[in-house]
């Protein structure tokens, strides 16, 4: 999906007493400012209506129809949830405008002031097993308060998370994708989607519309981890075709992360090769027991320090 053509200047025309503060960030659907609105940090996201012809099958109306759909849900996920590891919603409510001939949504979030982590693996490759940790009981935290709205993130990945400069605890950004599983209108064209390189089995397997909950979430998380800790994702290499890819992720055995290096500890590499079962019924059934297994590696990282 192509980004919209705005600039700073169109920005602020656009929005009442909003000074833009910095460069603006792209996603794979959303330009995003960071701004100050009446003195309120903020990060004001924009989404192009226009140019909605390769994402998946369907008429240009249903597709616009469907990613309007898409943001209405993130923002009603996001006033739902008050969890210090998911984004809120900011001032700047949900907006349609033309620009330039192009139809453009946008919104606003709080802004999360940090580095996002896919810079930091590009910066620093691995991080710490207690960093490791740290960033895991974040993310199932959060993962956790969504299950709790019956929602399932699917899209978990390094550049949707960011580490807060603040504090150094990570939240979980852009539920644009987020599945409400009593609502199944968002999957009605048979788009599959998400980054396909951080996707569960259960994710990849469109044709038989399996159901999916916050194992999916969790698998995903665990590619995130097992990077995070190795340095290497376990199933992709750059350039890797979808088939090969589908098939690792679906098939490949895991090389546990303390066999790719003997320094991590073992305790936290069970943990990570569990979150990469093939089936969700061998990965957590809770996120408490989850989150009391990564509180007994904090102390057991605390003991051998
Ligand atoms: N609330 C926020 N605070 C700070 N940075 C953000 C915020 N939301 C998004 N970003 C940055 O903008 C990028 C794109 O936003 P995102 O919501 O993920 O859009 P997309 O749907 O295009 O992936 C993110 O990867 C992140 O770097
Ligand atoms: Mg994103």
């Amino acid at each position: 999906m192509a980004l919209p053509q705005i600039t700073s200047s169109d920005v602020e025309d656009l929005i009442p007493n909003c000074k833009v503060v910095g460069k603006s960030l792209g996603g794979g659907q959303k330009l995003v400012f960071p701004c100050s609105v009446d003195g309120t940090l903020c990060a004001i996201k924009f989404i192009l209506l226009n140019n909605l012809t390769d994402d998946f099958d369907g008429t240009i109306a249903s597709k616009v129809e469907a990613v309007r759909a898409r943001v209405e849900r993130e923002i009603t996920i996001m006033q739902k949830i008050n969890s210090p590891y998911i984004a809120k919603m900011g001032a700047v409510s949900l907006t349609a405008t033309t620009l330039s001939e192009q139809n453009i949504l946008f919104y606003s979030e709080e802004w999360i002031d940090g580095q996002d982590l896919s810079q930091i693996l590009q910066s620093s490759n691995k991080l710490p097993p207690e960093e490791v940790v740290k960033l895991g009981v974040n993310i199932v935290e959060a993962i956790s308060e969504l299950w709790n709205l019956n929602k399932v993130h699917r899209d978990i990945k390094p550049q949707n998370i960011t580490r807060r400069a603040c504090d150094g605890s990570y939240v979980l950004l852009d539920l644009g994708l987020a599945l409400d599983l009593d609502d199944k209108s968002l999957t009605q064209f048979g788009f599959v989607p998400g980054t396909k390189v951080y996707f569960s089995p259960e994710q990849l397997d469109v044709a038989h519309k399996r159901d999916i909950d916050f194992r999916s979430d969790l698998f995903s998380l665990g590619i995130v981890l097992y990077q995070a800790i190795t340095g290497i994702h376990p199933f992709y290499t750059y350039g890797m075709p979808d088939q090969e890819l589908f098939l690792r992720i679906n098939s490949q055995p895991i090389i546990a992360p303390n066999t790719v290096d003997s320094n991590i500890p073992k305790s936290l590499s069970d943990i990570i090769c569990r979150l990469l079962s093939k089936q969700p019924s061998g990965r957590y059934r809770k996120c408490l027991l989850l989150l009391n297994e990564f509180k007994k590696i904090y102390i057991e990282l605390g003991e051998n320090s």
